[in-house]
């Protein structure tokens, strides 16, 4: 039976052209989802939840999701943002306002697979990393941050971040409501104490992330770590990528055991994943990127964007 089948999932990696990728999974028998990335500019989770500077945020804090009202309006805001400087107050010229990308799960007994397809169109060199061209990165939580189930990316996107309008520090990282005491518009609070840190770490309040960096022609290069206090790379690395450019487009593989220990959630049946995916196009850096509104995940069966199934 396996040494019927190679050949043939050989052949299928050949037939869509991106004959670098790993032939763990035939993607071509996976269903992927189009999604929309959107240029969010300063739109940080402060001003999105403060009535006076979006007229969401009354019904967002009543209940009503990120997507329940802008699924499918996301070029249209990302076009809006990605010029106007009252949003963006250092607009980088001819920036497109959104990239679409095709999104793929799989998984096999031991191991979780994620794929990435995306065409990041005529990007500007905005020089603000010079050395990686591309980044992708996928953050998800298992239903223990409310923030993250809620609003995706938007939990770790804050006011007081590097490159944000109340950012002092330029290392300041992306961080998680329920790692602070006293937040309001303008961001921050106070760190809790590090043991109750440990305490939310301990519980799994913490998101996951994986990140891919890219350049044509090379190998990826990619970190996993947790986003809580701060965001912090895992001090042993469990997810790989491999990644090929091809007729103006990317596709990334990530794959990780679906048991992958500490600072790694634990992926199988019966669990709602929220997930958001972001990229960096151009050289660029910090919050210089596109986002993707909440989307979910499930193992096996489930209500949920993508059905992670076993590769047939
Ligand atoms: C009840 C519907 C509703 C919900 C829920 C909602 N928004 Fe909005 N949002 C709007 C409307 C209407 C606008 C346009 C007017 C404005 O800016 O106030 C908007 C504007 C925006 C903008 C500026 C770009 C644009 O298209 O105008 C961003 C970014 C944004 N919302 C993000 C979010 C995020 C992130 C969440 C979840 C945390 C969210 N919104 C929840 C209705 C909503």
């Amino acid at each position: 039976m396996t040494s019927a089948k190679l050949p043939l999932i050989a052949l299928a990696a050949a037939l869509t052209g991106f004959s670098g990728e790993s032939l763990a999974v035939d993607w071509s028998k996976v269903q992927g989802k189009d999604i929309t990335l959107l240029y969010p500019a300063q739109m940080s989770w402060e001003l999105v939840l403060t009535q006076a500077e979006h007229s969401g945020a009354s019904k967002f804090r009543e209940g009503k999701d990120c997507r329940q009202c802008h699924e499918g309006d996301e070029d249209s805001s990302g076009n809006l943002m990605v010029g106007d400087k009252s949003i963006e107050p250092t607009p980088i010229a001819d920036k497109p306002g959104f990239v679409k990308a095709n999104i793929k799960f799989s998984r096999d007994d031991a191991n979780l697979f994620v794929r990435v397809e995306f065409a990041p169109g005529k990007q500007p060199d905005a020089k603000m990393d010079p050395k990686v061209d591309t980044r992708v990165a996928v953050m998800f939580d298992d239903g223990k941050v409310t923030e993250v189930a809620r609003g995706g990316c938007w939990a770790a996107c804050h006011i007081d971040l590097a490159k944000m309008p109340k950012g002092t520090d330029d290392g300041a990282t992306m961080y998680l409501p329920k790692s602070r005491n006293g937040m309001t518009r303008e961001g921050g609070g106070v760190v809790k104490p590090a043991d109750e840190i440990a305490n939310i770490r301990a519980e799994g309040g913490y998101a996951e992330y994986w990140e891919a960096s890219l350049n044509p022609g090379a190998p990826a290069a990619v970190v996993d770590g947790t986003i809580l206090d701060k965001r912090q790379e895992n001090a042993a690395h469990a997810v790989t990528a491999n990644a090929v450019f091809e007729n103006g487009k990317w596709a990334v593989e990530f794959s990780r055991k679906l048991a992958a220990g500490e600072g790694h959630k634990d992926i199988g049946p019966g669990k709602l994943y929220t997930v958001g995916f972001a990229i960096h196009a151009g050289h660029t850096n910090k919050r210089f990127h596109y986002v993707s509104l909440e989307k979910t995940f499930a193992v096996d069966s489930g209500k949920a964007d993508f059905i992670v199934k076993k590769s047939p």
